[in-house]
């Protein structure tokens, strides 16, 4: 009887264990070429983990995205994973996932919902970039800069904390100042436009010393916008971005851009040692589990091109 019974639990065990995990990801959607890269370094990881993935692609619309978890809900999905496009507005969606039992996890991009209705975040933090984006510029400019601002998606995370982060320091030099700013939602399209209307705001970016822009896209897109006006960025004006991008890196070694936050594409494995952690009983994890970054300059661009994101 022992031995039917100890028999019978190993094949349990055995179908516990072969039973592949499903996952569902929403992710933001593909407005930047960072975005672009996390998306893809999901898909291999999870395939690398044998995690039946369930992928959808929100087109940056907030609404489309709470959608597509509640169809993540019908699916009986394990666990669902969030890059939410905009901070607010998730209370009533992720309620519906704890009623149904299904453990969420917030990546890369941050929601103001109560942290009891997710297990935890795993993220770089937008506010540490935006000060070390705040620093480097006072460092080089001995606190005297007068800069333009190109602003990402507006409501979302990193556009809130990299603002809020690069003012925290600038707020300590008056010399600093932020002349004028204009959205160009994360991608370089975005960019290029938003430059236009800084160059005529300013007068041909007049005063302007740095231009501080919420992402690489969109300053590869003013860039050109700069240069199309007879304007020399990185040789005339000093230029901050984040996500450190191998564009950005060519950039710099042409000497059109200064410096980027280099923020980790790769986060497939970060978010799925949480994830599977957790569906295998850890229940120990903080509420944030911070990905490093770390900022890049002409110095390093070289080196930086030969590295994994
Ligand atoms: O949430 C991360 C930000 O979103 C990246 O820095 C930006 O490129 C993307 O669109």
């Amino acid at each position: 009887m022992l031995r039917i019974i100890s028999a019978a639990l190993g094949l349990l065990a055995f179908t516990a264990e072969a039973r592949a995990e499903t996952i569902a990801f929403a992710q933001v959607g593909s407005e930047s070429d960072w975005r672009t890269a996390f998306t893809a370094d999901m898909k291999a990881e999870a395939a690398k983990r044998g995690i039946n993935l369930v992928f959808a692609d929100a087109d940056n619309d907030a609404g489309r995205e709470r959608e597509a978890v509640r169809g993540f809900i019908a699916r009986h999905v394990d666990a669902i994973v969030i890059a939410p496009v905009v901070v607010d507005g998730w209370t009533d969606t992720l309620k519906a996932v704890k009623a149904a039992g299904i453990p969420v996890f917030i990546a890369d991009r941050a929601v103001d919902a109560d942290p009891s209705l997710y297990v935890a975040r795993i993220a770089a933090s937008s506010a540490l970039e935006g000060r070390l984006a705040g620093a480097w510029l006072a460092q080089a400019t001995a606190g005297e800069c007068g800069v333009v601002e190109l602003q990402g998606t507006t409501g979302s995370e990193p556009a809130i904390q990299r603002h809020q982060g690069f003012l925290a320091i600038a707020a300590l030099f008056p010399g600093m100042r932020v002349l004028h700013s204009a959205n160009g939602n994360f991608t370089t399209e975005g960019g290029r436009s938003a430059m236009v209307e800084l160059i005529k705001e300013t007068n041909g970016l007049r005063g302007v010393c740095a231009v501080w822009s919420h992402n690489d896209n969109m300053l590869l897109g003013a860039i050109q916008t700069m240069q199309d006006a007879g304007l020399h960025p990185g040789r005339d004006l000093l230029t901050v971005s984040f996500d450190g991008l191998p564009s950005i890196y060519h950039a710099m070694l042409d000497g059109t851009a200064t410096m980027s936050v280099q923020v980790k594409t790769r986060l497939g494995p970060y978010i799925f040692d949480v994830v599977q952690g957790y569906l295998s009983g850890r229940r120990n994890y903080p509420k944030w589990v911070v990905v490093p970054s770390a900022l890049h300059t002409k110095a390093d661009a070289a080196s930086m091109l030969g590295k994994a994101h």
